[in-house]
């Protein structure tokens, strides 16, 4: 039962013991050698805390507002493909976790549901995650269904124009139906203009996933984007990508608070969530971590993973000194050399890289 499990390592655990091989690598793996997932890790554990002392810190307020919404913590949950080999009720368990927990739903156009059954099962706040595998025609049908059916956001994700090489994947002999889909490739052809029109037509907030630098985080703006998700795509596109949280500061100052910035990549823990906000992100996304809690106990995983990192976030803002989000700041950080290497699972003391395999 999901309220049993005490601390995420719990859940990690279950998610293995659920999962097939192939599913478990479909998830945990990325791009070719996996430098860029580790360095998600790494850029997280370059950093550690300057706690204040002596505040009172008998409430903390961990409520952020994203796009308009207000959350119960600054987490959501990103975009993610094949929900339905995570849990057998597919994106629905997420979105009816998120709803229950407070927090948006991000909903991938690749999730396995379509946005009005998505939309049917969950009424909190969902975005949906478009990729592009079609002309502007099947663009405006698709952003039309997702507008009618309610969805508060459109996110466009940009960092993938070719699938990334997932060695675990090809090792097992095994692809999602959506990569042997030739469309995929019309990805490839998408450009800012593409992205002008399709904003046009949107008529709402957009966020744009996958920023790694501030030269487009610049262009971003210059397009009205609501936000800006400086992501990497959990190291599974471009191999050799720099870890997100050393992006992150660049791009905040690109940014100058003319659209908020989200960030994820490698969350997985309430001081990661914290390190990011002191950083500058309004929230972070996390990936993986939703994708075990799913595996775990379905949506009820899902809502006891949010409820344990809450109570981490919580935690860590206490021990620092803070009382909201919005105090938070590079005031709270140093930069450190990270302890031992690092690894998909290695923010999980208890686990070890071959305890999973
Ligand atoms: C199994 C899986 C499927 C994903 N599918 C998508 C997707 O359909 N669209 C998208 O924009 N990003 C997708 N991503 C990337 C996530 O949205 C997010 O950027 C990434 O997982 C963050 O890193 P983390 O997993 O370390 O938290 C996927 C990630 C995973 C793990």
């Amino acid at each position: 039962m999901a309220k049993d499990f005490v601390c995420t390592h719990e859940i990690i655990e279950a998610a293995h013991r659920a999962w097939s091989a192939t599913t478990w690598d479909y998830v945990a793996g990325a791009a070719l050698t996996e430098t860029t997932l580790r360095r998600n890790r790494y850029a997280l554990d370059s950093y550690a805390f300057l706690p204040r002392i002596l505040r009172d810190v008998s409430k903390i307020d961990l409520s952020a507002k994203v796009l308009g919404q207000t959350l119960r913590a600054p987490v959501l949950v990103s975009p993610m493909g094949s929900v339905g080999l995570m849990t057998p009720e597919g994106v629905k368990a997420s979105a009816r976790a998120t709803t229950r927990y407070g927090t948006i739903q991000t909903v991938s156009s690749v999730a396995g549901q379509d946005v009005e059954t998505i939309a049917a099962a969950a009424s909190g706040p969902k975005i949906f995650q478009l990729y592009i595998r079609g002309d502007m025609d099947w663009i405006r049908k698709h952003l039309n269904r997702a507008k009618a059916a309610g969805y508060i956001g459109l996110m466009i994700t940009v960092d993938g124009p070719y699938y990334g090489i997932r060695e675990r994947q090809l090792i097992h002999r095994w692809s999602l139906p959506s990569i042997v889909d030739p469309s995929r490739h019309i990805q490839a052809s998408v450009t800012w203009e593409t992205f002008a029109e399709i904003r046009k037509h949107w008529g709402g907030p957009t966020v744009i996933k996958g920023i790694a630098t501030a030269a487009d985080a610049k262009l971003a703006v210059e397009h009205g984007v609501s936000a800006i998700c400086v992501s990497n795509h959990g190291g599974r596109e471009l191999d050799h990508g720099r870890g997100t949280l050393d992006m992150l500061p660049e791009v905040v100052e690109a940014v100058a608070k003319r659209a908020e910035v989200w960030v994820d990549g490698g969350i997985v823990r309430g001081t990661d969530v914290v390190k990011a906000l002191c950083l500058g992100a309004n929230c972070v996304g996390i990936g993986r971590l939703a994708a075990w809690g799913l595996g775990a106990d379905g949506e009820d995983g899902l809502v006891r993973t949010l409820e344990i990192l809450e109570s981490e976030i919580f935690n860590a803002m206490g021990l620092i000194g803070a009382t909201s989000v919005a105090e938070l700041g590079p005031q709270y950080l140093t930069r450190v050399v990270p302890m031992g290497p690092t690894h998909e699972t290695s923010a999980f003391r208890h686990l070890g890289p071959e305890a999973l395999r």
